[in-house]
């Protein structure tokens, strides 16, 4: 007979959404246009977009479900990526690496067209581009950002442990990504060096 220490949680369902929606989330966030200072190459357009836009633009949401706490746990949630371009550069969200480095994560894609752009700490660097019903398995040590190279909202559904934590400063201090993914005329999308970028240091990442 098996004997637990505390009373076992209930499963619980949840139902996702094409759209990102996500019933059974338990948190909700989003972030808008000027949550973005900084992120892009062409700051010109990205401040030409702030200047001119009727309200501070919602850029991506997440909707989630934190359940339980600890090493074992899961999150669960959707990412929706609007569309946009600043520059030739595509929309993104802000990216990071998990602050417990060796934390795996699963991004399945519900619609739209993307790309996980994914960096690790010691150069290597990949783009993956995702439509509806592919995948990736993110393994721990990599920075990973999501980028909508489409028309249409980029959704993804994610899942990884609920003890990972978020180093989104790591991108940041390091002046970008070292890709940037930019539109490539009729082509679609490719990745070109960032300028900006001065390599990753480690800082307090375990
Ligand atoms: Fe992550």
């Amino acid at each position: 007979m098996l004997h637990t220490q505390h009373p076992v949680d209930q499963p619980t369902l949840l139902e996702v959404f094409a759209t990102g929606d996500l019933t059974g989330s338990s948190r909700r966030y989003e972030k808008h246009i000027t949550d973005m200072a900084g992120v892009y190459l062409s700051e010109a357009s990205w401040s030409q977009q702030v200047s001119t836009a009727a309200a501070d633009t919602l850029v991506y949401s997440v909707n989630e479900q934190k359940y339980q706490d600890g090493s074992g746990a899961l999150i669960i949630g959707t990412s929706t990526v609007l569309p946009g371009t600043y520059g030739d550069e595509y929309a993104v969200t802000r990216g990071h690496l998990h602050t417990t480095s060796d934390r795996a994560e699963l991004y399945y894609c519900l619609s739209g067209k993307g790309v996980m752009l994914l960096d690790t700490v010691d150069g290597d660097s990949q783009a993956i581009e995702l439509t509806a019903g592919k995948a990736v398995n993110v393994p721990g040590q990599w920075v990973h950002r999501s980028v909508n190279v489409g028309t249409e909202p980029f959704v993804t559904l994610f899942c990884y442990s609920a003890d990972a934590g978020q180093n989104y400063g790591i991108i940041s201090d390091a002046g970008g990504m070292k890709t940037l993914v930019v539109h490539d005329g009729d082509a679609g999308w490719t990745t070109i060096p960032n300028p900006r970028h001065i390599g990753y240091t480690r800082g307090q990442t375990s």
